[in-house]
């Protein structure tokens, strides 16, 4: 956003999408460690950072890769239902996104998230042998160190799943110190509309 000029209420929505398909990009982008908050089957409260993988506007989907084993998934299994929070210091703009969130477990969108993943340091993070959140040692393998050479090879046994969140509506606050806070809210179609801050 220029500095000279406040962003515009009908400019908000297509903005705010290429912020988030360029957090899902560049790992600098104050928007690509969200926080997840979901519903536990007690109906606690669970929140957690993940990293921002993919952002689509036309399907008004956020993608994020997880572990199939641990407890986030069984959680959104039984309530799909979510939040995430982003907070990005560089724009001061926060956006919460309440969404619907589906695991995908297999398919091609699995198989090209692990092609993506299998050789990088993030790939260990989907192949330790127990599940997230068991006890054991830091590091899951022993040693502390990497999995033996084992993220390598795109045919290794991996727990890598795909959240698919469905954006159902947008929450936009601005901090700005020239031209005071603002809010805005974005529904499913896209319609933004001013909100008391
Ligand atoms: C910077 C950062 C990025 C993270 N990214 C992810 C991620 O993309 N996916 C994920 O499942 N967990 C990620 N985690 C770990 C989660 O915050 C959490 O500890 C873990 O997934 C277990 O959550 P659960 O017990 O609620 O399932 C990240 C943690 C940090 C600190």
């Amino acid at each position: 956003m220029s500095p000279d000029r406040p962003l515009a209420l009908e400019e908000l929505p297509a903005r705010l999408w290429s912020e988030l398909v360029r957090a899902s990009r560049d790992r600098h982008h104050g928007w690509r460690l969200p926080v997840l908050a979901t519903v536990d089957p007690q109906g606690s409260p669970q929140a957690r950072t993940v990293v921002l993988r993919g952002a689509d506007a036309a399907l008004g989907e956020l993608v994020c890769y997880t572990d199939r084993r641990s407890p986030k998934v069984s959680q959104l299994r039984a309530d799909g239902r979510g939040v995430l929070v982003f907070w990005c210091a560089r724009l001061s703009w926060q956006l919460r996104a309440q969404v619907r969130i589906g695991v995908e477990e297999d398919g091609a969108r699995v198989q090209a998230a692990w092609a993506r993943v299998a050789g990088q340091p993030a790939a260990r993070d989907y192949l330790a042998p127990a599940p997230p959140g068991t006890a054991g040692l830091q590091g899951g393998w022993g040693t502390g160190g990497e999995p033996a050479g084992i993220a390598d090879e795109p045919q290794a046994v991996h727990h890598l799943a795909l959240l698919s969140a469905r954006v159902m509506a947008l929450d936009w606050l601005e901090l700005d110190r020239r031209h005071g806070p603002r809010r805005a809210g974005v529904d499913a179609q896209g319609c933004a509309q001013w909100l008391i801050p």
